[in-house]
């Protein structure tokens, strides 16, 4: 049985390797899945994705055709994949549903804070021996209302941090009541009373640029945005108005609209080329980290253990179901 792991980078790689049978054929690639390099798939039954690799249609067929069955992702969202064409042509598409949701919503809290208390530019002054505050105000954190947007695995870890953290908090999801949560029934609700925001939603159609120009508008003056969610949640142009024009008090994100092909390379020598991004990082009062919220030893070794296990049980039983087959 032969499998291709695109998008592979070292830190996975070791988790994997001792954890593959010996009987596999396994390719790492460091390469993104895409339409140039999916003819390296040729002849293997099994492909498995990270969030930087994009199955659309014509990477389906081409995947199809030469003879791949098996999707396993190597991560939770699963907005990359063209799930409803992969299943037409006959591939099951498994993921790993929570590796460590702990991770994604520590993450959220350390963006928020970092934010809130300028660690960002605390750190490149006194790096520079500069032990000057000017600039560094931050705000209290207890007593500010918060709202989260989706209340699955990782949005309830974040209600309870900000909890923890003397928040009084809200929640906004259309699908699902948690216990102990205070939700709105409407997202406009949610915006108009929080100071600060935090997405934890999938995204899919319905929630795509979830935050646009009008629901940004509907958020308290000074509010703070934190996306750990994806990057299409939030209408990039949009937030970059608000930020300009003080509409917004700030954003920290962990995922961006147009990261694709961007994150997870270095682009030290030629600079970063996206004019909005640069934008963005410019500003103050913005805080990006490259998708990094799932970057944990034990949520790395989570992903590699699940994989490994999705394949073998796809193996063992190929017309399914599959436990983690993607929904
Ligand atoms: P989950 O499936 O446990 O929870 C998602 C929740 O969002 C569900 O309760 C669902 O009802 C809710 N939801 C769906 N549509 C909604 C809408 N229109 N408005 C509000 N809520 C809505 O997923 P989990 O594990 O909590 O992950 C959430 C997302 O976090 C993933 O879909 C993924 O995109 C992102 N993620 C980001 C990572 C990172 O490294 N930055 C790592 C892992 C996940």
């Amino acid at each position: 049985m032969k499998v291709v792991f695109y998008s592979m980078r070292p830190y996975e790689q070791q988790a994997l390797q001792p954890l593959l049978p010996d009987d596999w054929t396994v390719i790492f690639e460091w390469a993104h899945l895409d339409a140039q390099t999916v003819a390296r798939a040729s002849g293997a039954e099994v492909v498995s994705l990270f969030v930087s690799d994009q199955a659309d249609e014509t990477v389906l067929n081409q995947l199809a055709a030469g003879g791949t069955r098996l999707l396993a992702l190597r991560s939770a969202g699963f907005d990359h994949v063209d799930v409803a064409t992969a299943r037409q042509l006959g591939m099951e598409v498994v993921r790993v549903p929570a590796y460590s949701p702990h991770a994604v919503a520590d993450h959220t809290l350390a963006l928020l804070l970092m934010l809130i208390r300028r660690l960002h530019l605390a750190q490149d002054k006194v790096r520079r021996g500069d032990f000057c505050l000017q600039g560094l105000m931050g705000f209290d954190l207890n007593g500010k209302t918060a709202g989260v947007v989706g209340l699955g695995r990782i949005g309830r870890l974040v209600v309870q941090r900000l909890q923890a953290f003397g928040c009084n908090v809200i929640g906004f999801d259309p699908h699902v009541q948690v216990e102990g949560i205070q939700q709105v029934d409407s997202l406009s609700e949610l915006l108009s009373q929080c100071d600060i925001l935090s997405l934890n939603c999938p995204l899919t159609p319905q929630t795509r640029h979830v935050l646009n120009r009008d629901t940004l508008g509907q958020m308290r003056p000074h509010a703070v945005v934190v996306n750990t969610g994806r990057g299409g949640l939030i209408d990039t142009q949009a937030l970059l108005a608000a930020l300009r024009s003080g509409q917004l008090g700030g954003a920290a994100l962990d995922v961006y609209e147009f990261e694709r092909g961007l994150f997870f390379e270095d682009h030290r020598t030629e600079g970063v080329a996206d004019g909005l991004l640069a934008q963005l990082m410019g500003l103050a009062n913005v805080v990006v980290t490259g998708h990094q919220a799932f970057l944990t030893q034990e949520a790395v070794a989570n992903i590699a253990r699940t994989t490994v296990e999705n394949i073998q049980y796809w193996l063992a039983h190929p017309q399914g179901p599959q436990p983690n087959a993607v929904p």
